[in-house]
């Protein structure tokens, strides 16, 4: 049986730092807000030249390096992200370029926050259906270029950064299972609706969320899907070593972690320094909690996000 495996974790965050109290200056909110509601203390602002591909690029050639493994090596790239560099071609084809590893295919996948559980799901199935051997897998986001500064709802819970996996086949799991969803219905409750059509912006190209309908939402499908995730690969809740989740709201997170029984010493949580990086969240506690030895080979982790669409999903996987 073939499974995927990862091989190697990078991240990237750009340089400047937004602190709640500098936000507070700009807007009428307060860092006892922001904190109490969100748990989120700073977040990362991409420079005015630095694009989705370039932080994709950072948190790439780290991953890459700790898997051992060389641009010309890679079978696919797959890109996460609802903030790409230009309308096409897609951040991974750019991305491609600036790594130098012609040839493989290249797509972006459009999942809002459950970008990279998308993304990380096609490149688990490609490795098992044996069509790629080595795959790049990257959630970046630029989301600071999509807010509206003046709406205190919106703009004090966003931040750019970027995580990227290599996913190896492998004999041993590995990723032991994958479980998405989607349903459009609710797209309305989180959406940045405009788009460029005969040489014009149409409509809205700011972020808009309707948060406590989307807290709602996200604090019940969660529960369920990491409840089904758990029966679909046939494993107690006790099996559970890790949640490494999409990094919107401590107290989202918190309930998900209650209804696995898990405590929060067992959560890889990375808002309060990264704030809400939509599709880059996850990948980039995955990294941070990597690097710091936290996971211990055979451990069972639990990644799962959540995002406009609605799109959500969850992976099963042994570090
Ligand atoms: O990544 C995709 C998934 N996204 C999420 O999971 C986000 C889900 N939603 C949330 O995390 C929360 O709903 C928020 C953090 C966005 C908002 O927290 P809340 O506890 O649901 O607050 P609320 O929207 O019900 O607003 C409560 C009050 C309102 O004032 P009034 O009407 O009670 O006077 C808001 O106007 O807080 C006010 N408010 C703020 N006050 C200070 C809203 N934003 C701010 C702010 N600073 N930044």
């Amino acid at each position: 049986m073939l499974y995927s495996r990862i091989a190697g974790t990078g991240s990237y965050l750009p340089a400047r730092i937004l602190s709640n109290a500098e936000l507070a200056q700009r807007v009428d909110t307060s860092d006892e807000w922001i904190v109490s509601r969100t748990g989120i203390r700073e977040r990362r602002i991409a420079a005015a030249d630095e694009m989705t591909s370039d932080l994709a690029l950072h948190a790439s050639q780290q991953a890459m390096q700790q898997a051992g493994v060389t641009a010309d090596q890679l079978d696919l790239i797959i890109v996460a992200t609802s903030t790409p560099d230009v309308i096409f071609p897609s951040t991974a084809c750019i991305l491609q370029e600036k790594l130098g590893a012609y040839g493989c295919p290249a797509f972006d996948v459009q999942a809002v926050c459950a970008g990279f559980v998308y993304a990380l799901t096609t490149a688990d199935q490609y490795i098992r259906t044996g069509m790629a051997k080595t795959v790049l897998v990257v959630g970046a986001e630029a989301f600071s270029r999509i807010l509206d500064w003046s709406d205190r709802a919106t703009c004090v819970l966003f931040g750019d950064g970027a995580g990227a996996v290599v996913l190896k086949a492998s004999n041993e799991p590995g990723i032991v299972a994958c479980k998405l969803k989607a349903d459009g219905r609710f797209r309305h409750i989180l959406t940045t609706p405009g788009n460029v059509a005969h040489g014009q912006l149409q409509g809205q190209p700011f972020l808009k969320m309707d948060g406590p309908a989307v807290y709602k939402f996200a604090v019940k499908a969660l529960a369920e899907l990491a409840s089904e995730i758990l029966d679909q690969a046939g494993l107690p809740q006790s099996a559970l070593d890790w949640l490494v989740p999409h990094q919107a709201n401590v107290r989202i997170i918190e309930s998900t972690a209650k209804h696995l029984g898990l405590s929060m010493d067992k959560v890889v949580l990375t808002l309060a320094r990264h704030g809400n990086t939509s599709a880059a969240s996850i990948p980039l506690a995955l990294d941070e909690a990597a690097r710091a030895g936290r996971f211990a080979p055979g451990e069972l982790l639990m990644l799962e996000g959540i995002g406009g669409g609605f799109a959500w999903g969850a992976v099963l996987l042994r570090w």
